[in-house]
């Protein structure tokens, strides 16, 4: 674990409401332990994620949809990893809180499930596929942690306020912890990627601006950035045309934020032909026009507090 001290600014919440951790905790080796090992006692039963409720279909709806018809297109390929996302299996209550966003935040869920999709075709892309099935929880369970920032931030349309902002990064931390809750340390790979995939090869990432190292979460980032480009969100009115999306991505690759090796895995899939990634030539040249009216990243400064008449 890095040695980056790691402390709470906002409380972690089971799905029941219940609080796990209260802000101001720091979040120490031995606590995490501690944390795994009280459920560890206790496992919840494991099942499919893509069995689960209704989620088979409304992934085969969303890769028909937009940008993602072109990166789907291949049949064969599509059934092979349809079979491949079979075998991720998450316990009851990480399923339940899919449910949660089904419900409550349909952006979070679609989100959630096309970052599982992508990342597992640009690990099938990379020649990754893995035996071992931790890896793919990563995916789906990224964001997690969302389940402890209030709707009305996640759902918001106007730009986000500094406060906003810090209680909508808590995501990451929160779902660091709450996946060492549900799957105790030998789901600490899941968990490191909860907490890293905001984190930037050049430091310039959150939570904690360290130089992401961990191959797994930049395979997440890659996914999580361009699904948040190409998919409808709420602060904006259009998505990013492909084009656009992949030239974003590719700039973040230029400015070190990010490795070539995914760029080149994501452009080489959006090639006509599909050329093994190693041979991919990314072109740095940038034609596409992110749509109008695109309010990611604006802050509205926080006011400061009135001054005290009385
Ligand atoms: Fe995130
Ligand atoms: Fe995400």
């Amino acid at each position: 674990m890095n040695a980056t001290p790691m402390t709470l600014r906002y409380p972690v919440f089971l799905p029941d409401g219940r609080e796990l951790l209260p802000a101001g905790t720091c979040l120490s080796r031995r606590l995490l332990k501690e944390i795994s090992s009280r459920r560890g006692r206790k496992r919840d039963p494991a099942r499919s994620l893509i069995r689960h409720g209704t989620v088979r279909r409304d992934l085969r709806e969303m890769i028909r949809q937009g940008t993602y018809r072109a990166v789907f297109r291949d049949r064969d390929e599509c059934s092979d990893l349809f079979r491949r996302m079979e075998q991720d299996r998450l316990p009851l209550p990480l399923l339940e809180s899919l449910d949660y966003f089904h419900r409550k935040d349909p952006y979070t869920y679609r989100h959630t499930l096309m970052v599982f999709a992508l990342s597992c075709l640009l690990d099938r892309r990379l020649g990754k596929f893995r035996a071992g099935i931790e890896e793919n929880r990563a995916g789906p369970l990224h964001d997690v942690g969302k389940l402890c920032v209030p709707l009305d931030i996640l759902r918001k349309s106007s730009p986000l306020r500094r406060t906003d902002r810090d209680v909508l990064e808590h995501h990451t931390l929160a779902g660091y912890t709450l996946l060492f809750h549900f799957l105790g340390e030998a789901g600490e790979p899941s968990a490191n990627v909860a907490r890293d995939h905001h984190e930037r090869m050049d430091a310039s990432g959150y939570p904690r601006g360290i130089r992401l190292r961990n191959r797994l979460a930049e395979v997440i980032a890659a996914c999580d950035v361009y699904d948040a480009l190409v998919s409808p969100r709420p602060y904006r009115k259009e998505s990013y045309d492909n084009r656009t999306a992949l030239e974003e991505i590719t700039s973040m690759a230029e400015q070190g934020k990010i490795g070539w090796g995914i760029v080149r895995a994501l452009v080489a899939h959006n090639r006509k032909d599909r050329p093994p990634p190693g041979l991919c030539k990314v072109s740095s040249e940038k034609r596409g026009t992110p749509p109008e009216g695109n309010l990611y990243g604006i802050i509205v400064e926080d006011r400061p507090a009135p001054p005290n008449t009385a």
